[in-house]
C-alpha cells in the first residue's frame, strides 16, 4: 500500500495548500491512504469541524490532532461522532473522541491509525508506551489489518526514536509531529517499521514554526507577553513522508515528501 502522511497543517496557508494538493497527490502518487495532522489548521490553534469535513472531502482518510486538540471547542461534539478524527490515545480515560481507528478503504483493505502524545517537554499525560501496547494486544498487523500507522506527537526526538524501536516490527510506521520542523532521519528500522522523528509542518516556513516572526521574536527577546501569535500567511511547504507497505504490513520504503513554499522539494522515487 502507498501512504502519504502529512505533518501539522498550520493556518490558512497550510490548510488551503493541503486541500488543493491532496486530490492531485492521490492520483500522482497512486496513494491508497492519506493521513494528515491538523491540530493547528484553524488559525494556528485547533481544528474547526468545517475544516475537518473539507479535508475528508479532499481525500484525507484520517486526521490526527495533538496538544492543540481542544483549542476550537466546537471540535468536542464533532470528534465524539467522527471516528476518522483522532486525538492522542493517552489522554485520561473519559476524554472525548478516540486515539485510534481502524479505517476501511474503498477496496476493503483496513488501516489502523493511532496517535500518542509524548511526555518530554509536554503536558503530563498517561504513558504513551502502555497506551499503544494495550491497543496492540487486540489489533495485530496481518490479523485483518493491512497497515498500522502511528503518529507520535511530541517535542523530543529521543522519546520518538525510543518509541519506534519499542514497537519495531509490530506497526508499519511511527512518524513524529508537533515540532513543525522536518527531520532527515527517515529509515526502516530492523524489524520493518518505517520511522521519521518529525514530518515537519505544512505551512509557511518564513515564520517561527508557522507563526508570524515579529511577535514570536519579541517573546524571546523581551520575555514579556506581547502581540498575539498568528499564523504566517505566505506560501506553504507541504511536508510529510511517503511510505510503502507490503502484504505483511511492514514498510518497504519511506521517503520524504516536500512540495511548494521555501523548502527544497522532495518527491518520492516512483
Ligand atoms: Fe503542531
Ligand atoms: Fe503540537
Amino acid at each position: 500500500m502507498r501512504h502519504l502522511i502529512l505533518g501539522d497543517l498550520v493556518g490558512r496557508s497550510g490548510r488551503e495548500a493541503a486541500l488543493r494538493a491532496i486530490p492531485v497527490l492521490r492520483v500522482q502518487l497512486k496513494l491508497d491512504f492519506v493521513a494528515v495532522n491538523a491540530e493547528n489548521a484553524s488559525h494556528g490553534f485547533g481544528l474547526g469541524p468545517d475544516m475537518a469535513q473539507a479535508l475528508f472531502a479532499a481525500g484525507a482518510d484520517v486526521i490526527t490532532l495533538g496538544n492543540h486538540a481542544w483549542d476550537r471547542r466546537e471540535i468536542i461534539p464533532y470528534i465524539a461522532q467522527e471516528k476518522r478524527l483522532l486525538r492522542p490515545l493517552n489522554y485520561p480515560p473519559g476524554t472525548p473522541g478516540a486515539g485510534m481507528v481502524v479505517h476501511t478503504i474503498a477496496d476493503g483493505r483496513k488501516v489502523m491509525v493511532a496517535q500518542v502524545m509524548g511526555r518530554l517537554f509536554m503536558d503530563a499525560m498517561d504513558c504513551p508506551f502502555q497506551a499503544l501496547e494495550a491497543i496492540l494486544q487486540r489489533h495485530r498487523l496481518g490479523n485483518g489489518l493491512d497497515a498500522i500507522l502511528v503518529d507520535f506527537h511530541g517535542e523530543a526526538t529521543s522519546e520518538k526514536m525510543a518509541f519506534a524501536h519499542v514497537f519495531d516490527g509490530r506497526v508499519s510506521c511511527v512518524t513524529g509531529t508537533h515540532t513543525h520542523v522536518p527531520t532527515a532521519d527517515q529509515q526502516i528500522l530492523p524489524g520493518g517499521t518505517a520511522f521519521a522523528s518529525d514530518l515537519g509542518m505544512c505551512g509557511d516556513y518564513d515564520s517561527v514554526i508557522g507563526m508570524t516572526k515579529e511577535p514570536a521574536m519579541t517573546r524571546f527577546i523581551r520575555k514579556m507577553p506581547g502581540e498575539k501569535l498568528a499564523p504566517a500567511e505566505g506560501p506553504a511547504t507541504l511536508c510529510g513522508v511517503f511510505v510503502e507497505t507490503d502484504a505483511r504490513g511492514v514498510a518497504t520504503r519511506i521517503e520524504p515528501f516536500r512540495q511548494g513554499g521555501r523548502l527544497l522539494p522532495a518527491w518520492p522515487s516512483l
